[in-house]
């Protein structure tokens, strides 16, 4: 199957960087968000991130504007009629998963492969509210978008091949590198990361170091190219509270509990970059 009208839904911080890497890639992209403000900051962000490639001299001034002119905006569900791939990159919340991915299913045309960007949720729950469980597949893709090269393609119990292979071949399409994996929570990449992000927010808890020298400590001894306290903050620490809820009860392990302190700056509202303050402040 060719694919070559996506829209992608949520035009946060994830949703608005698989669209620009969509447009980037000659796909024709439709950016929706039901929030018309984050709509528009989205949209405005791709721009400046493509201005700025072009300064950069990494992509042309046509480049740009050929990527802007594939891409429209909506804030409407049913524009989904006429594209073959809907990537969802909502909040990470069930209920609003499958609330989308079931209006979504009497939208999209039938061919169309519905799929989500979500971190840890199991596809198989997701599909289940749709009429079509074996064309839903996890498309997770890493967070900066257009620059880290990793998608993790996440098989639910009822995928199909033919939609396996459409969206690794799609996945190529885009220059990333695609990784199967199964339907467990937190696939591979947040089974084996956020119990670490966990980790070193209980190291702030109980006191042990500050957040600067607990990254400090991780960059220098661990030749990690960020640490962990940062990395939760431009994760979004509302997404890695969800994310560890998500690992403790899928698995019923009580290493999986979030810390309480990562508990408590989410309901403070605390929730990293995108919202000025998490474990360091942003201007
Ligand atoms: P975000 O909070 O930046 O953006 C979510 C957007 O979805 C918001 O603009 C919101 O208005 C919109 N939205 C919410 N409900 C909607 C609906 N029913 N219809 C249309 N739009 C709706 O979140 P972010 O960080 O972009 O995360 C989105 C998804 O991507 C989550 O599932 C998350 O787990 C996943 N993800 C996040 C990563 C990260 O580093 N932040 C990395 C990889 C995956």
């Amino acid at each position: 199957m060719a694919i070559k009208k996506v829209m992608v839904i949520g035009a946060g911080q994830m949703g608005a960087g698989i669209a620009q890497v969509c447009a980037q890639s000659g796909f024709n992209v439709v950016l929706n968000d039901m929030n018309e403000e984050a709509l528009q900051k989205g949209m405005k962000n791709i721009e400046k991130l493509l201005t700025r490639a072009v300064e950069k001299e990494r992509i042309t001034n046509t480049d740009k504007t050929d990527t802007l002119n594939r891409l429209t905006s909506s804030t409407q569900l049913k524009d989904a009629r006429d594209c073959d791939l809907v990537i969802e990159a909502v909040v990470e919340n069930m209920d609003v998963k499958t609330k989308v991915f079931s209006e979504l299913d009497g939208f999209a045309p039938k061919h169309a492969i519905l799929a989500s960007n979500t971190s840890s949720l199991p596809i198989t729950e997701i599909a289940a509210a749709t009429n079509r469980p074996d064309q839903v597949i996890g498309m997770h893709f890493m967070n900066p978008v257009p620059v880290m090269k990793l998608v993790e393609i996440i098989r639910g119990l009822q995928t199909s091949d033919e939609t396996f292979n459409a969206i690794q071949t799609m996945t190529n399409e885009l220059s990333k590198t695609p990784v199967e994996v199964k339907d467990f929570p937190g696939f591979v990449s947040n089974r084996v990361l956020m119990p670490m992000i966990n980790e070193a927010i209980y190291t702030v808890y109980e006191g042990v170091a500050s957040p600067e020298d607990i990254d400090t400590v991780m960059k220098l001894g661990t030749n990690h190219p960020m640490g962990p306290l940062t990395l939760a903050d431009f994760i979004g620490l509302d997404t890695c509270l969800y994310i560890m809820e998500v690992l403790h009860e899928g698995f019923g392990d009580s290493k999986y509990r979030p810390c309480p302190l990562l508990r408590q700056y989410v309901k403070a509202g605390w929730l990293g970059k995108k919202t000025g303050r998490g474990f360091y402040q942003y201007s």
